[in-house]
């Protein structure tokens, strides 16, 4: 088993810089913002790995986002990526540091819930094999369910992503909140048990963050939206301030 991971690292998932420029120049080559500028600007502030999600609909990242992403960043670059022949395909030749399997469905805004590995644990086994074979990592992101986990563990994944979103929906009510956490726990605890490492994420954010140091095991969380929101709130007065900087310079 590996030794206990010491200190959370911090993935910051790019998708929503992405979603911002899609939703201006959807088809062109270039705009903004741009995620591997942010991806870039992440790292500096201290980030230990970039996440982005390469969805088969490519309502944000696009294939040439993930390339770059892949020539630029010096952190680890995790793929998060439904398990369809295609995009397996293109990580297979992109060589992520590690992949996260995660289910999709196009009608969805985000993730929203958890793989099945119970239902497809040949064809994720046989991804696994792949990946590993090219010397990829692999992850899979599922609920805190025993069931899952015992799978993920047969498919032979090296970590399993636990889904924080149910915990985070019900944060404010504190017997959900409660029972979800427990299910974070016993999931860390049986995963570290049958030798899977432990990553968490979706739905994170600066108020249920501290809450989620009471679960064990964790190496990593993935967390965008929250980043990036607060990013816009932070920034929007230099922002702003600069534009008029511009305007003041008007002769009439
Ligand atoms: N981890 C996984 C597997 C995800 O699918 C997502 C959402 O794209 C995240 C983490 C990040 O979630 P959020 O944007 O809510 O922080």
């Amino acid at each position: 088993m590996n030794p206990a991971p010491k200190g959370l690292r911090l993935g910051v998932n790019i998708d929503h810089i992405a979603t911002l420029r899609e939703a201006r120049y959807r088809g062109q080559a270039h705009g903004e913002p741009d995620p591997v500028a942010a991806a870039l600007v992440c790292e500096a502030a201290g980030a230990h790995g970039i996440t982005a999600h390469l969805r088969e609909d490519r309502r944000h990242i696009q294939d040439r986002d993930v390339r770059e992403l892949r020539a630029q960043i010096g952190t680890r670059l995790n793929l998060e990526m439904a398990n369809a022949p295609e995009i397996v395909a293109f990580a297979l030749d992109l060589h992520p540091d590690i992949v996260c399997l995660v289910p999709e469905r196009r009608e969805e805004v985000t993730t929203e819930g958890g793989l099945d590995v119970v239902a497809g644990e040949a064809a994720l086994a046989e991804t696994r094999r792949r990946m590993n074979g090219a010397g990829i990592e692999v992850s899979l992101f599922i609920a805190p369910d025993p069931a899952q986990i015992a799978a993920a563990a047969r498919v032979g994944a090296q970590f399993v992503e636990l889904h924080t979103g149910a915990y985070a929906e019900h944060f404010d009510q504190k017997a959900a909140r409660n029972r979800e956490l427990e299910r974070l726990v016993a999931g860390a605890c049986q995963a570290r048990e049958l030798g899977l490492r432990v990553n968490a994420g979706h739905g994170l954010n600066y108020r249920n963050l501290p809450v989620l140091h009471l679960v064990p095991h964790l190496e990593e969380l993935n967390i965008g939206h929250s980043i990036v929101s607060r990013a816009v709130a932070t920034g929007l007065d230099a922002a702003v301030r600069e534009m008029l900087g511009l305007l003041a310079g008007y002769a009439g």
